[in-house]
């Protein structure tokens, strides 16, 4: 595979493994009231952190993350020299980048749940398991580490867990596509793709770039750190289901419409290999729901729309401006909230949708440069309006087209069925610097 060995001890476990399945999750966000105590957290949960070394087994299926926001690692007490080397939209932080990643009005940090995006966010504990007492277990230890330590303050916990089939709120087959990462031995969900270099996700190493870019410093802080992105997504399933129905004749034309908008069946398979029928089979088989590639057989998009959302969020080999490879992403979303039951068109008033996660080494040219101008644009395929018709920033006045012969459909009016409740830039250590910023001689 080339490139340099990965130092997989000192990664976290949730850089390069795809989280469990099934799974059960947990978030908790934590303020450091006294630098000291932040100090000592950071010592304790670096026993509990298990890194992308540790072999894969029963019960250890499990694992804690640990991530820290611009102003956790200020709360630490890490020198100024040293913060300034972060990335600048990390620094800035998620709330402040607001316009960019299209989060306004209803999705504007003004709105966002409290403490989420507020300067009160510092740590976030990570609990993931494919058992609900595993998961206690390991929220136990964690709970343990800053429970009855005076100076850090839990502020806010969110419980996940996998849908039946692996289904997010709207109905659809998540977690299917991974990038591979060279070193990492875990192999690419997709034949066609070559593993990326690791430097696309860990720091320290080299990128797609032709280069090993800069790191925050000291050395021992940065290398084997990511970026990660939490975003809360609360899913409008009622209004995504009505807007299926009031532009559909019939059962099977909403699921069509469905698939379109989102380049897959809700069963995971793809348009690109059943553009007709729905194929469960195909859907649930990861060795070929992910083998495929638009260019030669849908340059234009007659089988997957170019606008749709897998097709806008991984263009693969399609023609587009600029090179998609530098744009890929690791993402460990998972669900929360129950299920709106089968056929309910009207709202019940309850929050479900999505812990989203980004990993990656790159903020501005991955996450931002995604959900901006591939999320929210359309000019980078050529198309002439319109966001993502699942997840967009859409304002009601959106459009989404859908290729065809001899005309295309351009469905109007799509309302915006997802929308932001918060979120955090944050920065996940690698063990040694756990330890490092646990020692901080402030
Ligand atoms: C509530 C909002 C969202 C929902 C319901 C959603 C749902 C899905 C589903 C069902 C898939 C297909 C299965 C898979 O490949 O894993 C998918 C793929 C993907 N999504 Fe999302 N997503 C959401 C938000 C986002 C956001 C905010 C981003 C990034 C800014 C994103 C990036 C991706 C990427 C990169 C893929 C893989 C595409 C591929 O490789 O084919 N998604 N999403």
């Amino acid at each position: 595979m080339g490139g340099p060995m990965l130092e997989l001890d000192d990664i976290q476990s949730g850089v390069l493994r795809p989280r469990p399945t099934p799974y059960v999750a947990t978030y908790v966000l934590c303020r450091i009231d006294e630098g000291i105590a932040g100090r000592e957290l950071m010592r304790r949960l670096s026993g509990i952190v298990s890194s992308a070394a540790q072999p894969k087994s029963s019960g250890r299926d499990t694992w804690v993350s640990v991530a820290l926001t611009f102003q956790g690692l200020k709360a630490l007490g890490v020198p100024q020299t040293s913060l300034n080397t972060f990335s600048p939209q990390f620094q800035e932080g998620m709330a402040a980048r607001a316009k960019k990643l299209g989060d306004t009005g209803e999705s504007s940090p003004e709105n966002w749940e409290t403490p989420l995006g507020s300067p009160d966010v510092h740590v976030v504990v990570t609990a993931v398991s494919t058992e609900t007492e595993h998961l206690e277990s390991a929220m136990e230890r964690a709970r343990k580490a800053y429970r009855e330590l005076p100076g850090i303050t839990a502020l806010w916990r969110q419980d996940c867990h996998v849908r039946p089939g692996e289904r997010e709120a709207f109905g659809f087959r998540d977690g299917i596509g991974h990038p591979a990462v060279e070193g990492s031995g875990i192999p690419s969900s997709n034949p066609n793709e070559r593993p990326f270099k690791a430097g696309e996700f860990v720091l320290g190493y080299p990128d797609e770039m032709g280069g090993t870019p800069a790191i925050p410093q000291p050395e021992v802080l940065g290398r084997n750190g990511s970026y990660v992105v939490f975003r809360k997504l609360h899913q409008r399933v009622a209004a995504f289901r009505r807007y299926l129905k009031q532009n559909s004749t019939s059962p099977q034309a909403e699921e069509l419409l469905a698939a379109k908008m989102m380049g897959r069946w809700r069963s995971g398979a793809p348009l690109a290999l059943c553009p007709m029928h729905d194929n469960p089979e195909l859907g649930a088989d990861p060795n070929r729901n992910n083998d495929f590639l638009f260019k030669q057989d849908d340059p234009i998009g007659y089988h997957t729309p170019a606008g749709s959302h897998i097709r806008r969020m991984n263009p693969r080999d399609a023609d587009i401006a600029g090179v998609a490879r530098i744009h890929r992403m690791i993402r460990r979303g998972t669900s929360y909230g129950p299920e709106l039951p089968e056929g309910v068109l009207e709202d019940d008033g309850v929050d479900r949708g999505l812990m989203f996660a980004f990993i990656g080494a790159h903020l501005g040219r991955q996450f931002e440069f995604v959900q901006a101008e591939w999320m929210n644009d359309s000019s980078f395929f050529g198309g002439t309006a319109g966001d993502d018709p699942i997840a967009g920033a859409h304002d009601g006045e959106s459009t989404f087209d859908i290729p065809n012969r001899p005309l295309r459909r351009r469905l109007r009016g799509l309302a915006p069925f997802v929308v932001t409740r918060g979120g955090e830039y944050c920065f996940l250590p690698g063990l040694r610097a756990l330890r490092w910023l646990g020692d901080l001689k402030t």
